[in-house]
């Protein structure tokens, strides 16, 4: 056991001053120290995208960086994303298209696509699955999250009209 440091976490607008190992993983610490339990843990080596949140905007796998790396940036995990207690348009969509899978892998799935779908607003169905193949489900086709996703696109691209 390594002696444990002071750190300060900006996560979802709010400072965590903490005290942690500089071993642990910032999906760990999210989970135990900050008590965000949205964000889940798969494979603990960075393949299957449950743990992903947004660090300063942009997906990365939480299980690949270490607390004490995460300070002076911005972590944003999946409690944050339904802003004002309103569904994200791809929350929504998967709502709707029945595209929800299980509390490991629809967590990270809305993350990445909610920043992805920010950067491609008019997807391809190709271009969609391409884009979910970091986030693995092996329970299901995928056929209805691709279909949600192209729905929250359309939703976004209609909304920003
Ligand atoms: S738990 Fe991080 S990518 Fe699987
Ligand atoms: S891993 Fe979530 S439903 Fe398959």
């Amino acid at each position: 056991m390594s002696e444990s440091v002071p750190i300060v976490l900006r996560v979802n607008g709010e400072e965590h001053r903490l005290l942690v190992e500089p071993r642990r993983l910032l999906s760990d610490v999210l989970r135990e120290d900050c008590g965000l339990t949205g964000t889940h843990v798969g494979c603990e080596h960075g393949v299957c995208g449950a743990c992903t949140v947004l660090f300063d905007g942009r997906p990365a796998r939480s299980c690949l960086l270490y607390a004490v790396q995460a300070q002076g940036h911005e972590v944003t995990t999946i409690e944050a994303v339904a802003a004002e207690g309103r569904l994200s348009a791809v929350q929504q969509a998967l709502h709707e298209a029945h595209g929800l899978q299980c509390g490991f892998c629809t967590p990270g799935i809305v993350i990445t696509m909610e920043a992805w779908l920010a950067e491609n607003p008019n997807p391809s169905e190709a271009e969609i699955r391409e884009a979910l193949s970091g986030n693995l489900c092996r329970c299901t086709g995928y056929h209805n999250i691709v279909a949600a996703i192209a729905k929250a696109a359309a939703r976004r691209a209609g909304s920003a009209a």
